[in-house]
């Protein structure tokens, strides 16, 4: 018998308890060990939960018990995490965890830590998705060319309903979190941070960079308006929360989490609700696609509890070197600077419906560098207009110079909207 002792039982720790029982038959068929989870630590002891396990308020009582073998993390957060696991690994255990926010700046630290011991976090990137396997093992023989999907099941499901159905954003991020899908903090789902998270690990496994989140894009989807979802339909669109990880043209790794227009002919379009997708480019297999549950406590404890069976079956010892993890890859490839991102953009002006505004407009965009595709005028009111604009490729520095010069020049009523146009 294995035994496990379980750091936060929450949404996805009483789901863990709950499926180790439920599925016993199988998962001792398979981990060809009993697996039990004895013992879980909360932060509150008065508050009722659906589990049959020991319950305590003190990490000690499982970190410093030397019966318990596997250590599954999974309260959240950075820095108590950080302090949980590496006393954990310190005291020789195996652990699991499925906390990203902690794996963003502390990943390279743990795992180095981890030695050969095992330190396995598959939950914490697509929830129910073994992407992280298969981007360790299954493609470990492929340069990764690209890996871009949705990785936040929080803003997938409150996109999905204020597309589909016109639903509030204050009530539609209530029930992702009545869900069980949003983080204790949702402010790291509609902000991005959680997707750039999510991100960072992928990005370590496939190109052994070792970047922070405040080294790279982050655009969440709180400006994300009606009229933009309203126009976004109307020109065969959806609005996604895209995370992307590519080589650019300079060979440098582009890693960038924002919303983006896509077309509804993607298939990416079509994933809805709290479903995740992420397709990876690889140089030899091509595209992969993986689709599946982003969050959710069952979810979630599939991935925890997958981990837990590998360990089982391997006798607690690491698993094949974490790729990127242990060796840079791919020579030291170097992380491209945030405003030389290159890609197409969606534009919003609201101004004044009078001669000239449209002229000055498109000289503030042609001396930024920026050439329009289309241009679309929609009234507003009786004095002003909206003008929906999208461009051709052009840089992140020039669209935020180019959105700047046009509020100095007084020529739009409020804030632009921009959005970037994948395809
Ligand atoms: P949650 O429902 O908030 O559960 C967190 C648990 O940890 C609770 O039991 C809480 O105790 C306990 N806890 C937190 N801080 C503590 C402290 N300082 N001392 C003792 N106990 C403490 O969170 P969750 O949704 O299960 O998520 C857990 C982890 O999995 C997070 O890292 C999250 O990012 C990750 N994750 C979640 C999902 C998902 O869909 N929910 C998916 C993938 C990954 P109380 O219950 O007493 O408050
Ligand atoms: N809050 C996260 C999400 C949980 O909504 O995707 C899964 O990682």
């Amino acid at each position: 018998m294995l035994k496990i002792g379980i750091i936060g039982v929450g949404t996805v720790g009483q789901s863990v308890c709950q499926i180790l029982e439920a599925n016993k038959d199988i998962i001792t068929a398979r981990a060809g060990v009993e697996l039990v989870a004895t013992i879980g630590v909360v932060s509150d002891m008065s508050k009722k939960r659906d589990v049959n396990i020991k319950l305590t308020n003190n990490p000690d009582d499982i970190l410093d018990d030397p019966t318990i073998d596997i250590v599954v993390e999974l309260m959240g957060g950075v820095d108590k995490a950080y302090e949980v696991v590496k006393k954990a690994l310190k005291n020789g255990k195996a652990v699991v965890t499925a906390n990203k926010a902690l794996l963003a700046y502390h990943r390279y630290e743990l795992q180095t830590l981890a030695g050969d011991n095992a330190f396995e976090f598959e939950a914490s990137v697509a929830g129910g998705i073994p992407i992280i396997n298969a981007l360790r093992d299954g493609l470990s023989a492929n340069h990764i060319v690209s890996i871009w999907g949705i990785l936040n099941g929080t803003c997938n499901y409150m996109l999905t309903k204020m597309i589909n159905e016109g639903a509030d954003y204050k009530e539609v991020l209530a029930e992702a979190q009545s869900l069980g899908y949003a983080e204790a903090d949702p402010t790291f789902d509609v902000g991005g941070f959680d997707a750039a998270h999510k991100l960072l690990i992928l990005a370590s496994i496939a190109y052994g960079i070792d970047s922070k989140p405040e080294d790279i894009l982050i655009e969440g989807i709180q400006n994300i308006s009606a009229d933009d979802i309203y126009f976004a339909k109307e020109f065969g669109f959806s609005i996604k929360l895209l995370t992307i990880a590519q080589i650019n043209k300079n060979n440098e790794v582009e890693l960038r989490v924002h919303p983006a227009l896509i077309s509804n002919t993607d298939m990416i379009a079509k994933v809805d609700g709290v479903m995740n997708a992420i397709s990876v480019l690889g140089d030899k297999v091509g595209e992969t696609l993986y689709v599946g549950a982003g969050a959710g406590g069952d979810a979630t404890a599939s991935a925890v509890i997958a981990n837990i069976i590998d360990i089982a079956r391997r006798g607690k010892g690491s698993s094949s070197p974490m790729l990127g993890f242990k060796t840079p890859l791919e020579g030291g490839l170097k992380l491209a600077k945030k405003d030389d991102i290159e890609t197409k953009y969606y534009l919003r002006l609201h101004v004044e419906d009078k001669s000239g505004v449209l002229a000055k407009v498109a000289t503030i965009l042609g001396d930024s560098g920026i050439s329009i595709k289309n241009m679309v005028q929609k009234p507003f009111d009786e004095d002003s207009a909206n003008l929906l604009l999208s461009t051709h490729i052009c840089k992140e520095k020039e669209i935020k110079i180019a959105l700047e010069n046009l509020e100095k020049a007084n020529l739009v009523l409020s804030k632009p909207s921009m959005i970037r146009i994948e395809e």
